[in-house]
């Protein structure tokens, strides 16, 4: 089994999304979950951007109790500064910096070239080695950079004093295979392996952040991040909570982490009350269908043997499996479930008559509560 780290940006990434603004008391609350939970890096803020998230990055490094604090940087040096500065307190301190790495990063954000580009990366990440033990680099807009350029980029980083390379599909770009093809060809053509590890940053502009991070980690990357509920900038990054679920549910990839995913469910609460961002029903792992049987075929089946339709006990996650839901979907096993569950008696003979009355009700109601059924005897 190979351990690869998780690296939660909620307080960075997460909180860029529009609208998404959290208090000081949110992100101490949020800091202290993921830490319990197990998380190996909570990345705090970007302290040079506002005096309160300056703040913000100082105070959970205080609070932070095993998982290391980032905060992030753009390649200058008095972000760095500011960086260095804001985890001062931190029990272990990163500091994240970058700088475009695709051609129309290159082009169109820096007005630069390449070799600039790289002299830059190199003169910062040596800069921020010297102001803090841990630095991440980040190659923006590497899901479109060309993977020789990366490669060389990573290999300079390195050079200077990176530990952790970050190749970020910043927006959403790649596919999961082309994902799988970039990390796999940067890790197998970087130099000083033992130096650095790879690290999968995704976004979902094209929904596919969560199934990118799993490729990239089965590519070789020792790190994956994301935010929980999956909030971020624009659609968001990849969620974490399925990126956990799927390292654990399918266990022939052999990729453990050490997260508890029990803390998932209050997590995902808490986050989704922080940032007044309500959490889609449908939403794999955390939505409040996630769990919801509704069609007769299913709730049939999941009557005879949950394994018939359940992949994941949401007790693992710290939640509970909701009631069969009753709608005019609903075939007769879960209508006679649910009677004999609230007890409600009745003769054999009349239960025909019952579900008939019953899909009476179902179709004019989107759901048949428990205290509707009484009525239907
Ligand atoms: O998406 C991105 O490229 C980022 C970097 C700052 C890591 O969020
Ligand atoms: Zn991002």
């Amino acid at each position: 089994m190979k351990q690869v780290k998780i690296f939660d940006t909620t307080l960075r990434d997460g909180e860029q999304g529009p609208g998404s603004q959290l208090t000081l008391e949110d992100k101490l609350a949020i800091a202290a979950k993921l830490d319990a939970m197990g998380v190996d890096v909570i990345e705090a803020g970007f302290p040079i951007s506002s005096p309160g998230d300056f703040k913000a990055v100082t105070e959970v490094s205080g609070i932070v109790e095993n998982a290391t604090v980032c905060a992030l940087a753009r390649a200058h040096q008095k972000d760095i500064d500011s960086a260095a500065e804001a985890l001062r307190d931190a029990k272990t301190a990163r500091i994240q910096l970058g700088i475009g790495a695709s051609d129309i990063h290159i082009k169109y954000k820096f007005n630069s070239s390449r070799e600039e580009i790289l002299e830059k990366a190199f003169d910062m990440v040596s800069y921020a080695s010297s102001r803090c033990d841990e630095v991440q680099f980040f190659a923006e807009d590497a899901g479109r950079a060309s993977n020789d350029f990366l490669v060389r980029m990573t290999d300079t980083v390195v050079q200077a004093g990176a530990k952790i390379v970050n190749l970020p599909d910043t927006n959403g770009f790649c596919t999961p295979f082309e994902y799988y093809e970039k990390i796999a060809y940067v890790n197998k053509h970087r130099k000083d392996k033992d130096k650095a590890i790879l690290s999968v940053h995704c976004h979902n502009d094209l929904g596919m952040a969560t199934a990118n991070s799993i490729a990239g980690v089965m590519a070789g990357a020792g790190q994956v991040e994301g935010t929980v509920n999956g909030v971020g900038e624009r659609a968001g990054n990849a969620a974490l909570e399925e990126i956990l679920l799927i390292l654990l549910v399918k266990d022939n990839l052999s990729i453990t982490t050490k997260a508890d995913p029990k803390f998932i469910v209050e997590l995902s609460s808490m986050v989704s009350k922080a940032m007044s961002n309500p959490v889609q029903a449908n939403k794999a792992i955390v939505g409040k269908n996630a769990f919801a049987h509704s069609s007769g075929i299913h709730q049939d089946g999941v009557l005879k043997d949950r394994r018939n339709y359940e992949i994941i006990d949401p007790a693992i996650i710290g939640g509970t499996l909701p009631d069969l839901v009753l709608s005019a979907r609903s075939g007769r096993a879960a209508l006679k479930d649910r009677l004999n569950a609230l007890s409600l008696t009745f003769a054999a003979d009349d239960f025909e008559k019952i579900y008939s009355r019953f899909l009476v009700l179902a179709d004019q109601k989107r759901f048949v509560e428990d205290e509707d059924l009484k009525w239907l005897l």
